[in-house]
């Protein structure tokens, strides 16, 4: 933890306009809240703050559509939101709105002390105004094409496609979003926050940086400083958002990307009255803000600028942004129904099994994908038969050996000792990759120490060394509920809620992270309450289901559902339709004029066959004379320079190497199966 005594870690505050999907929990809520649950086990001062951004026109627009006033859509989503991360098990010290009061009013005083030293400028500008609509058409009401990278349907706030923050103004061909007309320029004012005063700052932080945070996030940031900041507007003018403090700015509020950040602040602010300065203006607080993709550079350049330009509050230490997660090969598309939502997930499975799955596909370097098939194999697989199995394991031979008491055996053997220390490898690589943010490395090193202590279970044989040496069988099973302890501290920051039932079982009520590197004589003797049946098997129609809903949602989306199963497995009807046969190779020759080809003719006992085959840059005709290979014998003939192919040989590998059957003198013809 180095100079730094607390950690102030956020997740973005997430749009009241809808409800949570799976593209948010793996974009940041999850790894920040597997994050906060480390550092809270590892007994350090720690916060997690996050609340729901409830101003801009993504809320208006929204609004408007449902026939809602914009405060009636905040207020149901606020609550919806909120009770999903509950229910999901993600935790926030304080979950807050920004349409608080008191984020009203730091909004407003962070903006006048931008003001008044001189970092935000009143400019005249002409807007774009529908005359079609009647209205100053919002930023991300005007479409066309992008200057920087030339996409066409860039919005006026950002491109999609680069990242780029846009001026409407900036845009090539310019429309209206809601009907397509051209809009015409009006004037009005605003008040623009001077980035450029800031370049030098942000660069020189940046570079400071560059080292040390994801490449993604420095690439971007950096490249956007680099290219020469301009002055931003950021007031709007709408009637929904936190007023302009300006008594000639009547009618305009800030631009919700200005606020929402603030929101950070208010919302700890919120938490405690007490210790939100302590917080926000020390230097020895390490601020991390966990972020997806299209946040970056509002956090990593936009918002440092503000925090400098006020001067009072520290800066972000990190931002450990993730890419994107798709869904079954598509991007994740809440307008078409392409994504499923936390509260449909949780409906179906328990919070743990969502956790696990996405956890392990976290977009930590570069765009992931969800597919609901291999959800079902991760969470039977590998939590169920992994982790799960070495509860029911270790528990029942409690039960069934010890009348469910852990035997009072703490004099382990060194050669015991020296077992758990192995254990204690794996969660060190386990903290040391979660202090990195590798989230998804830490939870397959957590997976392996599974596989570890189950090997060890078969190596010690619990149930027949209780016959042969009763003493020292219960010292094995005072290890193995050690080793069981320590990894279920290990998970929980990823499986919270089934994790933490394995530890009351066994009595312990705090999850204490450096615990787990030692074992626990306290656990000698104590009593192994019942968890009952900790998982349950994710059933196949469960994820037809699944997959079922999602396509009738998305209609007109993709067929995925079959392609998918097809890729996984085929029928053992369809595997035997593949006729594998041992064939002789009786002549062979390279094919004229071709680099790649040879030519073969192979007996298969009864009949002989032409093959021609794309081996001839690996294997000289002369020492395949008299080989066994194996071939496909039913597959349709084609032909390759002429030459009919009458099948096709196997090999393995990019440099192939032919599948021969020498060892074991197989006949020519032979199927093999
Ligand atoms: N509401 C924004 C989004 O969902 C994120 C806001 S993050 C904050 O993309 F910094 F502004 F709070
Ligand atoms: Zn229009």
């Amino acid at each position: 933890m180095s100079r730094f005594r607390r950690l102030l870690v956020t997740s973005a505050l997430p749009y009241a306009n809808g409800p949570l999907h799976i593209g948010h929990i793996a974009g940041a809520y999850l790894p920040a809240d597997i994050y906060t649950r480390f550092q809270r086990a590892k007994k350090r001062d720690v916060i997690h703050i996050c609340g729901t951004d409830e101003h801009g026109v993504a809320i208006t627009i929204a609004a408007r559509k449902e026939g809602k006033t914009p405060r009636e859509l905040v207020d149901y989503y606020h609550e919806n939101i909120k009770k999903s991360f509950e229910n999901l098990g993600i935790y926030f010290d304080n979950f807050s709105r920004t349409t608080r009061p008191v984020h009203y009013e730091l909004s407003q005083q962070f903006f006048l002390k931008l003001y008044n030293e001189g970092y935000i400028e009143k400019r005249e500008v002409q807007q774009f105004y529908c005359p079609n609509d009647r209205m100053f058409l919002p930023d991300r009401y005007v479409v066309g094409t992008c200057p920087y990278c030339g996409y066409e349907k860039a919005r006026g706030d950002q491109c999609e496609k680069c990242g780029r923050w846009l001026e409407p103004t900036d845009l090539i061909n310019p429309r209206c979003a809601i009907c397509g007309a051209t809009p015409e320029l009006r004037n009005s004012f605003h008040y623009f926050f001077l980035l450029n005063k800031l370049q030098d700052r942000l660069k020189e932080w940046l570079e400071s940086k560059s080292k040390k945070w994801k490449p993604n996030v420095v690439k971007f940031a950096l490249g956007w400083v680099k290219e020469g900041l301009k002055p931003r507007a950021i007031t709007r003018d709408l009637d929904w958002g936190v007023p302009v403090p300006l008594e000639e700015a009547k009618g305009k509020v800030l631009y919700v990307w200005f606020d929402a950040p603030i929101g950070y602040i208010s919302s700890t602010k919120e938490w405690n009255p007490e210790r939100w300065e302590e917080f926000w203006k020390r230097d020895d607080t390490r601020l991390i803000h966990f972020i997806g993709k299209d946040n970056i550079v509002f956090h990593a350049v936009v918002w440092p600028a503000m925090l400098m330009a006020h001067g009072e509050y520290v800066l972000p230490d990190e931002i450990p942004a993730n890419e994107f997660l798709n869904l079954m090969g598509e991007k994740l598309s809440t307008s078409r129904g392409w994504a499923f939502w936390v509260d449909e997930l949780l409906e179906r499975f328990p919070a743990d099994y969502i956790r696990f799955g996405i956890a392990y596909i976290l977009p930590e370097n570069k765009d992931s994908d969800f597919d609901p098939y291999e959800f079902r194999d991760r969470v039977n697989k590998e939590l169920i038969n992994k982790y799960g199995n070495l509860v029911s394991r270790i528990f029942g031979f409690i039960n069934r050996f010890f009348d469910g008491r852990i035997p009072e055996r703490s004099d382990l053997t060194p050669r015991q000792k020296e077992a758990f220390d192995h254990l204690v490898k794996i969660i060190e690589e386990t903290e040391n990759a979660i202090e990195n943010f590798e989230f998804r490395k830490a939870l397959y090193t957590l997976i392996s120490g599974a596989e570890y202590i189950n090997a060890y279970i078969d190596r010690i044989k619990p149930w027949a060394l209780i016959k042969e040496n009763p003493e020292e069988a219960e010292r094995e099973l005072f290890l193995m509920v050690n080793m069981l302890r320590s990894i279920t501290i290990g998970f929980e920051p990823y499986v919270p809620f089934s994790t933490r039932k394995v530890l009351s079982a066994m009595g312990i009520d705090e999850v204490e992270w450096d615990k787990a590197k030692e074992i626990d004589g306290a656990l000698a003797g104590r009593r192994v309450e019942n968890t009952g049946p900790l998982y349950r098997k994710i059933e196949d129609h469960q994820i037809e289901e699944l997959v079922e809903l999602l396509k009738k949602r998305a209609s007109g989306g993709p067929e995925v559902e079959e392609k998918k199963e097809e890729k996984q497995y085929i029928t053992y009807d369809e595997f035997m339709k593949v006729d594998l046969r041992v064939a002789r190779v009786k002549h062979a020759e390279r094919i004229p004029k071709s680099k790649k080809l040879l030519r073969l003719i192979v007996d298969l006992g009864d009949e002989e066959r032409q093959i021609v085959a794309g081996i001839a840059q690996y294997y000289d005709p002369e020492d395949l004379i008299g080989k066994n290979i194996v071939i496909v014998a039913n597959l349709q003939p084609r032909k390759l320079m002429g030459y009919e192919s009458q099948g096709m040989l196997l090999a393995a590998g990019e440099e192939p190497i032919l599948l021969t059957t020498e060892k074991w003198n197989a006949k020519p013809g032979e199927r093999i199966k």
